[in-house]
Formats: structure tokens, C-alpha cells, sequence
């Protein structure tokens, strides 16, 4: 196994930072190339790094591809990134790929949507070149760091904030429809994490560092390749020069690594309309006499998600969450549906787990179904936004959601396949006609999730759709050396 070249790692991709409760997400606009890069250079030695915990604070950062052509990235250098990258997530293309359709479509972001020809007539905002990612130990030192930050890059006259996103401190792990998240992660081979996550979870997917970053072997026996510069580009040798290599699909052999230690992030900021969610279920589950049943629109909801409220599957706890009346949370994720659940009788087919990752249940056989669908993982390392709903049926006028990112080194395998071909397909696993009931599209379907059950299925209809796209964007998170490259650019 490669050793990871962790000095050279931004933090995020090892760490969810969840001794670091608070977050912020700060979106730039370059204005002027020369003092972006002079900032870039500044704070290039304050970025963490996956060598070591910071207690206090994190900083991380990314940029769009538009944002790397602003800080003066030759024109080859910029058309060596993967396709989506380059394209950018609000797109037609894209966004028919993503399901981003009505509400969620790109025109009405509030962020993100700069090479969307039709924001004009909609909703146009100013192009994101520049993510900075700051998490903190509590409110007030994000507060102070958020300042600190600001204060530098406004001295630097070379950037200009467009929208601060903030993630708040949660009471618990639960995503705001009220269910726990961040269970089902996998572990990247030589992070040392395997064994915290087998304990945290009695479970870890243990996937090769090429799944989740450029310049390491991926689940493929091959080198997940990223961008690079030709050697003239770098005078100074400030990447690894890349080796002849018979792994390479495209061998770029003799350029210099740009991608090296570096990974997609993807950020789709969805919006969580909460008393819709709950109201749906509770309509979907009263009895003959109208009155509602709490313990069945419960379980509805478990049903669309494909875990209880605590976080247990309705794998392993099919009749009822084991920790109703206690309210504790769990993390156990060691299971598979083939073995125990192949029907779908206790966690549905198109549940939102299932769907995100069907682990061993679509292919010929078990092994062969993990293992293909262990080549479409994604590293999640989103936060909610938002204070928590006081009251999950009672709508309060405040918004709220997810600030979804996630990491990996092949958008269109990874993210974007979970979303077309797993979250948004009608025919999934067998089914027809329905998508992921948590955040799927409903607009290819009729509204309906199919609850298996014997003797008879139920299904139920005129789903509505629960969350709504309010901006994202494709970002490149490079290692730091890249970094280092992009702030010494000279043109
Ligand atoms: C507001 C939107 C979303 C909500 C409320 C939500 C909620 C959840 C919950 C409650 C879980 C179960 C806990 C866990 O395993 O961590 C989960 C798992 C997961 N979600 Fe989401 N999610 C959302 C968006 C997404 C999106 C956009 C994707 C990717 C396209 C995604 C991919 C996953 C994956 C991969 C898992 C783990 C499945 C497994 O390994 O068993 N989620 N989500």
C-alpha cells in the first residue's frame, strides 16, 4: 500500500473535524489575479493539513474551474481537469444528470449558477471562484476566525467575498428531518482510520486512496489521474514530476502533477422543508378514523430513509427502532441487504440508504454486487444548516438544510452516478416509476415509493419533493503543493 503524502493533504479529505462543531463556508470572487495569488501565498502555510489535529480551528480550500483560469492557470494546464470540473454543476447537461429540475433548477440558485445561460432571466449571481473552508471548536472562535479570515483576504485586495454559508453547532448527529447521519463513510486505505471506524461502527470499507485522491491507485488497479502542467509551466519544480507509468490510462508521464494530493469537492447546498416531510407522512398513515398514528408515520419515515430515527438499520431492527425510548443514537453499519433483506420486507429497495448505496444487492452475486458498488463511493463531509425545527409538523417560516459536500477523485463515477443511475432512476434494483423518496426528482415519475412487505406491497402516492437546490458547484481541493503552484502563477 502507498503511504499517504499526508503533509501535502488538505485535512478534510481524512477528517470530518467532528471535534470542530461549527462551520463556515466562505465564497470568493477573485478581482484581481496578482493579490488573489499574493493572499493564496499568505495563507498557503496556515491550511490544514491531514498530519495532525488542530483543536481550535481548521482552513481549508478549493476552487472552481473558472476560479483557477482567473488566477492565471494556462489554458492546457485547465482543459487537463475531468469533464464535470471543467463544466461546472449548472449546466443543462449537468443539471439534467443531477435531477435539478423545477424549484432545484440552476436558474433559481441563489449561488452557483454563473454559466447557466438562464439564470439571467431568473436569479443571476456572481461566479464562485474560491471556497474557503472554516471549522472551530464553538460559535465564538468561528466568529473571530471568520474576522481573522475576512480581515486578510479584504487586505489582500485581490478577492471579494460573495456569500458566507454557515453551519452551526447541531444538538446531536441527526440531519434535520430528525434521522442520525454520517453513518455509512468509507475509509481510505492508509489513513490509519480503519480501526476507529470499526469500533465507531463494527464496520469499515476499507477503499485504495485513489478513490479519493489524484495521484494514488484507485479500485481499479490504475492511478486516479488528475490535471497537470507541462514542465515548462513549472520552472521553479514546484510539483512532483510525473513518472512513465504502465498503470496511467492517458500517461501523462514527464508533466508535472497539479492533481497530486488533490480531489473533487462537491457542494450542493438543499434546502430541508421539514414540516412538509413529517405532514406527508402523517396524512400517508392515518387510520380508517383520520386520527394519526405516530409509531406508523415513524416508521413511514424510516421507510424512506432505510434507518430509524437513532440511526439503526431496518436491516438489522426491522420491527422498531431499538432506541425509541431512550433517544440514543447508534452507528452501527456492519451489513449487507442480500443475506437478510433481499426483498426489501425490512429496509425498502428505494429507501435513500439503499439507493446512496446499495452495497451487496445489485449484481449477479453478493461479492460481485459490493464490489462494483464500492467503485461509486463518495466521502460525505457535509453539515446542517439552520436551527434545528422546534416542533418537526409545524412549519416556522425558517430555513433550513444541508450544506451536502462530498469528496471524490472521479465526479462522474462517484458522485454523479450515485445521483443518475442509484438516487434518480426509475428503474432501480427492479422498480419502476420512482426515485430516492428523501431527495429524489420526482418530476420523471408519479410521486409513488414502493414499501416492500408480505404478502402485499403498499405503496405510496403523490410523493412531493422534500428538498429544494438552492446552489452548488464542482471544486477542485488541491493538495498543498498545488497550492503553492497556483500562488507563484505568473501570468
Ligand atoms: C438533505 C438531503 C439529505 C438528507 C436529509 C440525507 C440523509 C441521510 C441519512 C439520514 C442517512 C443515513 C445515515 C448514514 O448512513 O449516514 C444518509 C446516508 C447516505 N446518504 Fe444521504 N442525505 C441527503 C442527501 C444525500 C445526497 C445528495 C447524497 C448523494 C448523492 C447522499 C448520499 C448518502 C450516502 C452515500 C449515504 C450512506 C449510505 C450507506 O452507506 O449506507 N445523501 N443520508
Amino acid at each position: 500500500m502507498t503511504e499517504l503524502e499526508r503533509h501535502d493533504i488538505q485535512g478534510i479529505v481524512i477528517s470530518s473535524y467532528i471535534h470542530l462543531s461549527c462551520a463556515a463556508y466562505v465564497l470568493l470572487r477573485v478581482t484581481d489575479a496578482p493579490k488573489a495569488r499574493r493572499w493564496l501565498a499568505e495563507i498557503s502555510g496556515e491550511i490544514t493539513t491531514a498530519q495532525g489535529k488542530q483543536e481550535q480551528t481548521s482552513t481549508n480550500i478549493a476552487f472552481t474551474h473558472p476560479g483557477l483560469a482567473k488566477l492565471g492557470l494556462d489554458e492546457h494546464a485547465l482543459k487537463t481537469f475531468s469533464r464535470p470540473f471543467i463544466e461546472g454543476m449548472a449546466t443543462e447537461y449537468r443539471a439534467r444528470i443531477l435531477g435539478d429540475r423545477g424549484e432545484s433548477a440552476p436558474p433559481f440558485w441563489g449561488w452557483g449558477n454563473s454559466n447557466c445561460d438562464r439564470a439571467q432571466e431568473h436569479n443571476p449571481n456572481p461566479p464562485v471562484d474560491i471556497l474557503l473552508l472554516l471549522f472551530a471548536r464553538d460559535e465564538a472562535t468561528l466568529a473571530a476566525e471568520i474576522e481573522r479570515r475576512r480581515a486578510s483576504f479584504v487586505a489582500s485586495g485581490g478577492v471579494e467575498e460573495i456569500l458566507l454559508l454557515e453551519a452551526g453547532r447541531q444538538p446531536d448527529t441527526k440531519e434535520h428531518f430528525g434521522f442520525n447521519d454520517g453513518i455509512g463513510q468509507p475509509v481510505i486505505a492508509g489513513s490509519g482510520k480503519k480501526e476507529r471506524q470499526q469500533q465507531r461502527t463494527h464496520h469499515a470499507t476499507e477503499l485504495p486512496a485513489g478513490e479519493f485522491l489524484m495521484g494514488y491507485t484507485n479500485d481499479y488497479d490504475v492511478i486516479a489521474e488528475g490535471p497537470f502542467v507541462e514542465p515548462g509551466r513549472d520552472p521553479g519544480n514546484l510539483l512532483p514530476v510525473i513518472p512513465p507509468n504502465t498503470q496511467s490510462l492517458y500517461d501523462p508521464g514527464g508533466n508535472h502533477d497539479l492533481g497530486r494530493n488533490g480531489t473533487y469537492l462537491v457542494f450542493r447546498q438543499l434546502a430541508q422543508h421539514v414540516a412538509d416531510f413529517w405532514q406527508f407522512l402523517d396524512a400517508a398513515t392515518r387510520g380508517p378514523d383520520n386520527a394519526s398514528d405516530s409509531e406508523a408515520c415513524v416508521r413511514l419515515g424510516a421507510k424512506f430513509v432505510g434507518r430509524w430515527p437513532s440511526g439503526a438499520s431496518l436491516v438489522q431492527y426491522p420491527e422498531r427502532d431499538p432506541h425509541a425510548a431512550d433517544g440514543q443514537l447508534t452507528n452501527e453499519n456492519n451489513f449487507g441487504y442480500t443475506q437478510t433483506d433481499a426483498s426489501g420486507f425490512a429496509c425498502p429497495i428505494g429507501s435513500h440508504v439503499r439507493r446512496a448505496n446499495p452495497r451487496d444487492s445489485i449484481g449477479p452475486d453478493a461479492e460481485t454486487a459490493r464490489r462494483s458498488a464500492n467503485r461509486h463511493r463518495i466521502m460525505r463531509r457535509g453539515r446542517s444548516y439552520g436551527t434545528r425545527q422546534p416542533d418537526h409538523f409545524v412549519d416556522d417560516g425558517v430555513e433550513r438544510g444541508l450544506h451536502f459536500i462530498c469528496l471524490n477523485s472521479d465526479i462522474e463515477r462517484q458522485f454523479e452516478f450515485v445521483q443518475l443511475t442509484w438516487i434518480n432512476n426509475p428503474a432501480f434494483g427492479g422498480l419502476y416509476n420512482e426515485v430516492d423518496p428523501v431527495i429524489g426528482n420526482l418530476d420523471r415519475t408519479d410521486g409513488m415509493m414502493t414499501v416492500q412487505c408480505e404478502p402485499l406491497r403498499t405503496r405510496v402516492h403523490n410523493l412531493r419533493r422534500f428538498i429544494t437546490v438552492r446552489g452548488g458547484a464542482y471544486f477542485f481541493l488541491p493538495g498543498i503543493n498545488a497550492l503553492r503552484y497556483l500562488a507563484a502563477l505568473t501570468t
